[in-house]
């Protein structure tokens, strides 16, 4: 899809779409046309009594031929409820019909009247960039390994009419930012698990250099090295091999300031290892890699739109799969922080890459906080289903802030307690801690064990195990890799971080 703005005007053999209130009133520029085309919108209007009785937000449409003296092919009119009291996520939403709109009518010249949508607090310029993501995000297409079936590709060209339309065009590369990472984010975690293995993530890592991102990347000498004994240990049993990959993006004037940090699982297939999970569902396991799919959008996103804040990605590569050599349950392992693990399931793998990397970013970084994102425990999905993520963390103003930006983007954060008592279900008999809780809240015995590798530092743990995959079609988001994080992490950056 390809966006062009303009002043207000009509163009020949273009597909227009005006807008009405819930009371079936034309908005903004659509007067304009009704009036022009001599009350030709109006009446097809009124003279739809079931499009008239239809309300709220369902975004309904009629849809008038050839209008009088308009030299148009077509006229949508959308129709809106008390947009008056819209979100900038009920935009990004509009945003998503209107494209499921015009591609199932297979438009390919189509010009947005977007003049007089306005909204408490939201400015016309915010407006039409909400919409403008909304489009962008329903657009998504994975096809790449289609060969037959294939459908052509028509670039869909959009124009945007508004008298605002300069300062929505110098906006607009904001908006691309967070569509071309989420666009990342889906595509590796989309992309089949014999294609997308550790060292691939690490490349698709490394090709952020050419945005100005700085990449490291640490092989299993290096990690070896290091003493990663808790990360090492996961992919023992898989023949590719781990990496972790370390994305520095310094946009802040001071570039000595402290920066702040993201951290993801990337567990590029999770078998379970020799604690096998069960064949049924185990295909599910490819996107157990959506933690660090997330970062290295999430880091696109910032060096794409010069995001003006120093911040470091860190994403733990590996696969966990059986093999001759693989870890098994009751081994024990040495972490990076020097403390000694009983691995007693080495299906609670995603904690063991975390482990080393959380403790590697707050030691070599001290960042101002550590957000951590991981499709980490199967008890998340019992607790909160696919609507919200989990969120644990040592820090109230940290939690509040994500809370918040997780509201204003529709990718909403539960939060769950942490405490001593839960803390104690992790202590091994012969070891510092074992891997798996003796209780039943598995999903804060995870977090209690990624506690203890964050040392003093603010942190927040995203389980996002219910969240990074949809098996129905969402408003901005086909089945599949929702991407679920970028937009709230870019939100709670540009919201709470940036310049300051
Ligand atoms: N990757 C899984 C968690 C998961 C489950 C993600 C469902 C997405 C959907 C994780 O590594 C895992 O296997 N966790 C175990 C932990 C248990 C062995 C303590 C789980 O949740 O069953
Ligand atoms: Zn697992
Ligand atoms: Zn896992």
């Amino acid at each position: 899809m390809d966006f062009q703005f303009k002043s207000i005007s009509i163009e020949k053999d273009h597909v227009g779409v005006v807008f009405c209130d819930s009371k079936n009133r034309l908005i903004g520029h659509g007067k304009k046309l009704d009036q022009i085309s001599k009350k030709a919108i109006s009446s097809v209007i009124n003279n739809d009594l079931s499009f008239q009785k239809r309300k709220s937000k369902s975004f309904d449409y009629a849809i008038v031929h050839a209008p009088n003296n308009l030299k148009l092919a077509k006229l949508y009119v959308f129709k809106l409820s008390d947009s008056s009291k819209y979100s900038f996520r009920d935009y990004q939403i509009l945003g998503g019909h209107l494209f499921s709109l015009i591609s199932f009518y297979q438009e390919d010249k189509v010009g947005l009247y977007l003049d007089g949508i306005v909204s408490k607090g939201i400015s016309a310029v915010n407006v039409a960039s909400e919409i403008i993501l909304g489009a962008l995000l329903a657009s998504y297409k994975f096809d790449k390994y289609k060969t037959v079936n294939k459908k052509e590709k028509k670039t869909l060209k959009v124009k945007i009419y508004s008298a605002n339309h300069a300062r929505i065009e110098k906006n607009y590369s904001n908006v691309v930012a967070i569509s071309e990472g989420v666009t990342l984010t889906r595509n590796l975690v989309t992309e089949p698990p014999n294609v997308m293995t550790p060292p691939e993530i690490a490349k698709n890592a490394a090709s952020l250099e050419k945005y100005g991102v700085e990449v490291t990347i640490l092989g299993e000498k290096e990690m070896t090295k290091l003493g990663m004994g808790s990360l090492l240990s996961v992919g023992r049993g898989s023949e590719h091999e781990s990496k972790l990959a370390i994305m520095r993006w310094s946009g802040h004037k001071n570039k000595k300031k402290k920066p702040i940090a993201f951290v993801g699982k990337g567990v590029s297939f999770d078998t379970g290892g020799v604690s096998l999970k069960p064949a049924n569902g185990m295909q599910e396991m490819k996107y157990d890699m959506g933690g660090s799919g997330v970062v290295v959008g999430l880091m696109k996103t910032l060096a794409l739109r010069k995001a003006k804040v120093n911040a470091i990605g860190v994403v733990g590569l590996v696969e966990n799969h059986i093999g001759n050599m693989a870890t098994r349950p009751s081994d024990v392992v040495t972490s990076y922080s020097g403390q000694t693990i009983e691995v007693l399931n080495t299906d609670a793998e995603g904690r063991l890459v975390l482990a080393d990397a959380l403790w590697y970013t707050q030691e070599q970084y001290k960042p101002e906080f550590m957000v951590n994102l991981a499709t980490l425990t199967g008890a998340i999905v019992v607790a909160l289903g696919n609507e919200y993520a989990g969120l644990f963390s040592n820090n109230d103003k940290l939690s509040k802030q994500l809370e918040d930006a997780g509201k204003i983007e529709d990718e909403k954060l539960w939060r769950f307690p942490l405490h001593k008592n839960f803390d104690k279900m992790i202590n091994s008999p012969i070891a510092d801690m074992q891997n798996i809780g003796t209780g039943h809240p598995g999903s804060i015995t995870a977090a209690q064990f990624l506690q203890r590798f964050v040392n003093k530092t603010p942190w927040a743990h995203l389980d996002i195990a219910g969240t990074t995959w949809t098996k129905s079609q969402l408003p901005t988001s086909p089945k599949g890799s929702t991407a679920f994080g970028v937009k709230l992490l870019n939100r709670f950056v540009n919201k709470y971080y940036e310049g300051k």
